[in-house]
Order: C-alpha cells, then structure tokens, then sequence
C-alpha cells in the first residue's frame, strides 16, 4: 500500500500546477464551499491511479486545486466511507497521498447526530476531540514512517486552530458548539439506547467518518480542525427518527454559516504557526449569537 501511495502522489505532482499546504475535505454541507473555490485543476479520482471510487449518492468524487481567499488549496469532493464497503486503508489513503503532495494543515466537515441536549438542529460544532468506535483502525498492520507506532492522541485536534474558531466565531457573531465527535461505522443512524450509550461515554455528535482520515492525519503530522454540523437530534428524552434527506436538508441549511466559517480558517491559519502548547477558550458571547434557525 505505501508503494501505491508514493505512486499516486508521484503520478499527480507531475500534474499539479500548484503546491498547496492546505487541504479541506468537501463533507456534507459544504458544497457551496467548493463553489467558492477559483478553480485552477479539477481531477477526477476515477482517473488517479489506485484512487478509490466514490458510490454513495450525493458523493462525486474529485480532487479540486484553486484558490479560496487567495491561498492555494486542495479540495477532497467526496469521500470514502467505510459503511461502503471499502476498508479503512482505502478510507484513508487520500489523507495520505495528500501528506505526500506537501499538505500541512487539514479541515474536515461532517453531518452528525447531536446528543449534547444543548444542541441544535443546525448548530456548528468544532470537533475538541473523538472516540474511535470503528470497528477496525486505521494504522492496523505495518507501520508506516510517517509516524510512531503508537502515537500520542492528546490534541489531535489543533488548540490553536479550535481557538481561532472562537475568534472568527465572535466577530461574525456565529454561535459555534464544542465537543467531542463519536465515530461509528453504520450505515444504520443509532438507536435510542445507542444515542444514549454514545451520550454517557463522553460524546456530544456522533457521524459515520473524520475519525479515520483524522487519525492518519495526526500519524502524519498534519495539523487538523473539524467542524460537524448537526443535523439530527438523539439521546436523552428525544425519540425523533432521522432520514438520510433531512440529514440533507439540515446540512444544506448551514451551509453560509459553515462556509463562511471555513473560508476564514483557510485565510487565517495560514499565518499560524504550530502552537501545541496552547490551550483553546470555549467561551462564546451567547447575547452576540447569529440567529441560525
Ligand atoms: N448518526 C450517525 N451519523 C449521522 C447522524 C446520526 O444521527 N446524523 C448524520 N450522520
């Protein structure tokens, strides 16, 4: 596998016209995002040599080079998830073709259920931190150079990046959430008792990915920020059924605030330097909150 992944970073920095230090993966809810992007390249993964393909509706699946905001980047549209069957080394081998092309700094979205009951519909949370319930990890097996064989997972979401949320969250008055993100295979959403479950171990969102490609960021040295968006709510006192369309709809619904979000850490965090020591302030100025509904 790591033969292949040299192949494919080889085969597309012969292309590339570009050499950005930041990538974003395009999750759910941040289409408009992608929009916003001066394209300078666009390729599709059905022409990258060993790339996975993507199948799930809604997923194209393309690597966009451009600028956002005047910085270069790389865009992910679409991503593997691992409830499609395909295993967690494939799941994650974009993140890692994308360590090889120079990548620094990544930021991912996610659509995901809420447990926190002070959370809603709609709300944005920044990922503080995960619990891995995949059923299988991503650094299983040999190990690869990029990292240690068991590495540290304090701070696998940057402090100094979830910091500057909190600023750019303040001066555009967007009520940002924090909490920690639960990883789970589905593709079934949870069941009460399984919202519940997720809820009293620690989680606040639970969705079916970031956990995997984060991880073999952090193994790589790659700065990482998430952001889910809450799209449903489950746990405590809350029997609501959620479809894969109001996921959707909820998602699509945050998509100014999330973009909006995004497009000024990409601006911003390329002005910062590596700070791991840092510890990040939650405080949000709930009277200056952008209403969201
Ligand atoms: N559970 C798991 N994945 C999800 C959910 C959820 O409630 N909502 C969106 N993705």
């Amino acid at each position: 596998m790591y033969e292949k992944i040299q192949e494919t970073a080889s085969w597309l920095k012969a292309k590339m016209v570009t050499h950005p230090t930041t990538a974003i993966i395009l999750g759910t809810g941040l289409g408009r995002l992608a929009e916003e992007i001066q394209v300078e390249q666009a390729i599709d993964y059905k022409d990258i040599p060993n790339f996975p393909v993507s199948t799930v509706e809604g997923h194209s699946g393309k690597f966009i080079f451009g600028k956002l905001g005047g910085v270069d980047i790389i865009a992910m549209k679409g991503r593997f998830h691992y409830y499609e069957g395909y295993s967690m080394k494939e799941v994650t081998f974009p993140v890692r073709v994308l360590y090889e092309l120079g990548i620094k700094t990544l930021f991912v979205s996610n659509a995901a259920g809420g447990m926190n009951p002070g959370f809603k519909i709609g709300d944005l949370m920044v990922i503080t931190d995960h619990i891995n319930f995949f059923p299988e990890h991503p650094l299983r097996g040999k190990n690869y150079p990029t990292g240690p064989r068991f590495p540290d997972m304090h701070e696998t979401y940057d402090p100094s990046l979830i910091k500057l949320a909190g600023q750019i969250a303040r001066e555009k008055k967007i009520r940002l959430q924090y909490g920690v993100y639960v990883g789970v295979q589905g593709p079934t959403f949870e069941t009460p008792a399984e919202y519940r479950m997720y809820r009293t171990l620690g989680g606040d969102t639970v969705g079916m990915s970031t956990v995997p490609e984060v991880i073999v960021a952090h193994h790589c040295g790659i700065r990482t920020f998430g952001i889910s968006v809450v799209t449903d709510l489950g746990g405590f006192d809350n029997p609501v059924e959620v479809s894969h369309e109001e996921v959707q709809e909820a998602a699509d619904k945050a998509q100014p605030i999330m973009t909006e979000i995004m497009r000024e850490m990409i601006v911003r965090s390329e002005k910062l330097e590596h700070s791991k020591n840092e510890r990040y302030n939650t405080d949000h100025p709930t009277e200056e909150w952008k209403s969201q509904s």
